[in-house]
């Protein structure tokens, strides 16, 4: 073995299997080798003929993975062929897109991550990879843990937000959720971090584009989060569709080789996206599929997904010297140590559970928890929200209040919609039969133009005693290939909201979406805006728990949100640039002639800021922030420092809050973001009460790559911030010194 490909096999893995992982790959031919590097898609509209094919395909040891196979007894059926009448017995691996739940589902990663609580997210993967292994999945590909700074890109929903750090947070735990204790423990499945790397950059935000990004830039935004999974034992990697500064992820060798596999020390399994290795042919990187297969293998792809470069012509390609023998076993030997890692060779068949945890009230309570801990109050002027008691109607507006389906977003086809409980639901539930609810849709869907359903919806908010409006996006305009170019509410439902403003009532605005959207009319006509995402089974009852009051709302934005997508990308950790605007810039009005203003950084035609900052969100209460102090005022690169802030719950009400720590770099060999979020900690008080709260810094985490591209701290001076989202103003200083 080259010094190259030296494969260090998982601490946790017993001297043994590793070599039985070494035999197995020395008795392998080379046809079968490719066979484990090759993963098949099945769908459950499989006919008889197809599975016939894949068994024989499977005996002969062709096929090491599937993905999507449609059931369990089809899983063990394809296994039964692999273990027992292939050569060597070598178990398959199914995968499957388990993203935010199986037949339970929890919010939308992005929702999730608004929750600032990782631990949550962790559960949450823990009760998906239960639900999904019951059904003889082994293999996840999640978490996503793409930064984006795109809300025009669907797959913002699938993913942490714009920060590394809070990506990284969140990412970490969903592994360890996915994969429990310790890889193959019961009930758990093997985790993918994806879409290696920066695919979350998107040019304008459009599906499958071409991504730029200076190398500085991926080391300090995209890189994080992948290096955290790997941190946290994640057995697999996804590499991206994108061409990464021209060359393509399929086949990116610096990425994958260099960085991945040698720097960030990553030893397992690199799969390829569906078909993104054949993909390289389109990118014009690759003439053709036996380009593909050189390109991926030598990249370091160790399994290519649904196209078949490899079965067709890696075989060729090492014979002809064009792939070496020790890339190739670099890629098997990866493999097979994951079937391994998660006993497959051991418990290669998928058992009936003697209690299935499938949707049960453990994972329905832990649904709305989570989807209570998702939803963010952007707005509540006059206190409207929590709804008083002893109402005696309800006008509930929308299409979205009364849709088992939509709120379930994205990715959640195994999800059981049936299970799925609406706010319409939720509410007649909680008020019985006391509280009059009447329900109009307004416009039969949320993408309909249809404006006949809008009198009726008026004249039911005209006569109820407070009214409660569901709008926003159906669950398939984000996700995967969901790009859209504008960021308003679809089809006729700000035109509805008008109409509903009309009756001069204070209206509670609930906005179910996969990304954020620009709300700036809206804004104007609802007294209290929840914004609830996609929050899956349990939506409804978690958003009238809040509504009510009997939960506080405690989620904060996890991306900034635009006021229109002139401004898009916007985001928090921003650089100052050499013409700061002061922060107070206004845009000239809409509709009034453009005029220039100070020669700033900003816009003439609409404020500089966004709608709602990173980290943003209500509560029933009010926190104040006050006397920030660090431990020490200057610190060396071995110390850490202590940085604390008083926290004071001043409102009359018991609130829950995201305490935030942001940095500031004063002055660096490459200019740094004007914040950075280097902390969080979720805390709970009662009225009046107060707390400090406090968060550790050392030298390492203030580091960044340098005009070398090298990650190093410097020495300087940084502000910390503490508050309540990324506007945080109380603060102090510190100096970092050379020892
Ligand atoms: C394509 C998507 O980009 C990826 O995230 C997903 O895991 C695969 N398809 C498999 O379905």
């Amino acid at each position: 073995m080259s010094a190259e490909f030296k494969h260090s096999a998982p601490e946790y893995l017993p001297e043994e299997r590793v070599e039985r992982v070494e035999s197995l790959l020395s008795q392998l031919s080379l046809e079968e080798k490719v066979g484990q590097m090759t993963q098949v898609s099945m769908f459950a509209d499989q006919d008889d003929s197809k599975i016939d094919r894949m068994l024989d395909l499977v005996r002969q040891g062709k096929i090491g993975s599937f993905l999507n196979a449609p059931d369990r007894d089809t899983r063990n059926e394809l296994q039964r062929a692999a273990v027992e009448t292939s050569r060597l017995g070598i178990p398959l691996i199914f995968g499957r897109d388990v993203i935010h739940g199986f037949r339970t589902i929890f919010p939308i990663p992005l929702g999730l991550a608004s929750s600032f609580d990782p631990g949550l997210a962790r559960a949450a993967a823990a009760a998906a990879a239960r639900e999904a292994s019951e059904n003889g999945i082994d293999w996840t590909f999640a978490p996503m843990v793409d930064v984006t700074r795109e809300p025009r890109w669907g797959r913002v929903a699938e993913g942490y937000g714009e920060d590394p750090l809070l990506a990284s947070r969140f990412g970490a735990a969903v592994v360890r959720g996915f994969q429990g204790p310790r890889p193959g423990a019961e009930g758990s499945v093997a985790a993918c971090a994806k879409h290696y790397v920066a695919y979350g950059a998107a040019e304008a935000g459009k599906e499958y584009n071409t991504t730029w990004v200076p190398e500085r830039l991926l080391r300090d935004i995209y890189l994080p989060p992948f290096r955290a999974c790997v941190e946290a034992g994640v057995m697999t990697v996804m590499c991206g569709f994108n061409d990464l500064n021209g060359v393509p992820m399929s086949g990116n060798r610096w990425a994958l080789r260099d960085v991945l596999k040698g720097e960030l020390g990553f030893g397992g399994l690199v799969v390829s996206d569906w078909a993104s290795t054949h993909e390289m042919i389109a990118h014009g990187n690759c003439a053709d599929d036996r380009d593909v297969a050189i390109a991926s293998a030598r990249a370091g792809v160790d399994m290519e997904m649904v196209s078949s470069a490899y079965e067709k012509h890696l075989l060729e390609a090492v014979q002809s010297g064009h792939v070496s023998i020790e890339e190739i076993d670099d890629a098997v030997r990866r493999i097979l140590l994951v079937k391994h890692q998660l006993g497959l060779f051991e418990r290669p068949y998928a058992a009936a559970p003697v209690e299935s945890s499938v949707l049960s009230p453990g994972h329905l309570d832990l649904a709305r928890e989570a989807a209570r801990a998702s939803l963010v109050l952007l707005k509540n002027d006059g206190e409207t929200l929590p709804l008083p008691r002893g109402l005696g109607s309800i006008a509930l507006i929308g299409p979205l209040a009364d849709d088992r389906h939509n709120p379930l977003g994205t990715w959640s086809f195994d999800g059981d919609r049936s299970a799925s409980v609406t706010v319409l639901a939720a509410l007649r539930q909680r008020l019985g039969d006391g509280v009059r609810i009447e329900h109009f849709p307004g416009v039969p869907d949320p993408r309909s133009f249809d404006q006949s359903g809008f009198e009726a919806a008026l004249a039911g908010v005209k006569r109820a005693d407070a009214a409660i409006v569901v709008l926003g996006e159906d669950g398939n305009i984000s996700g995967e290939c969901r790009s859209r170019a504008y960021l308003d509410l679809p089809g006729a439902q700000s035109a509805l909201l008008d109409q509903l403003a009309s009756a001069g009532k204070p209206l509670v605005l609930v906005v179910m979406a996969g990304r954020p959207l620009t709300l700036d009319r809206e804004l104007n006509h609802a007294s209290a805006v929840l914004y609830a995402w996609h929050a899956g089974t349990m939506h409804g009852p978690a958003i009238v728990d809040v509504l009510f009051g009997d939960v506080p709302p405690s989620g904060k934005l996890p991306i900034s949100f635009p006021r229109t997508v002139g401004q898009v990308p916007i985001y928090y950790n921003y650089k100052n640039t050499g013409r700061p605007p002061k922060g107070t810039e206004r845009g000239v009005p809409r509709g009034t002639p453009l005029d220039p203003v100070d020669m700033v950084a900003s816009y003439l035609d609409v404020e500089v800021t966004p709608q709602f900052p990173f980290g943003y969100g209500l509560s029933y209460t009010r926190f104040e922030y006050a006397d920030v102090q660090v431990s020490k005022s200057r610190i060396g690169f071995n110390e850490p420092i202590e940085v604390s802030a008083s926290v004071k719950n001043v409102g009359a009400r018991a609130g829950t809050e995201v305490v935030q720590l942001y940095v500031r770099d004063r002055v660096g060999s490459v200019t740094r973001p004007v914040r950075e979020l280097k902390g969080f900690s979720k805390i709970s008080l009662a009225a009046g009460e107060s707390q400090r709260v406090s968060f550790t810094l050392s030298a390492a985490d203030l580091a960044f790559s340098g005009q070398d591209n090298i990650v190093a701290s410097e020495a300087g001076v940084f502000d910390v911030y503490v508050g309540g989202d990324s506007r945080a103003d109380a603060t102090a200083d510190f100096e970092l010194v050379a020892d």
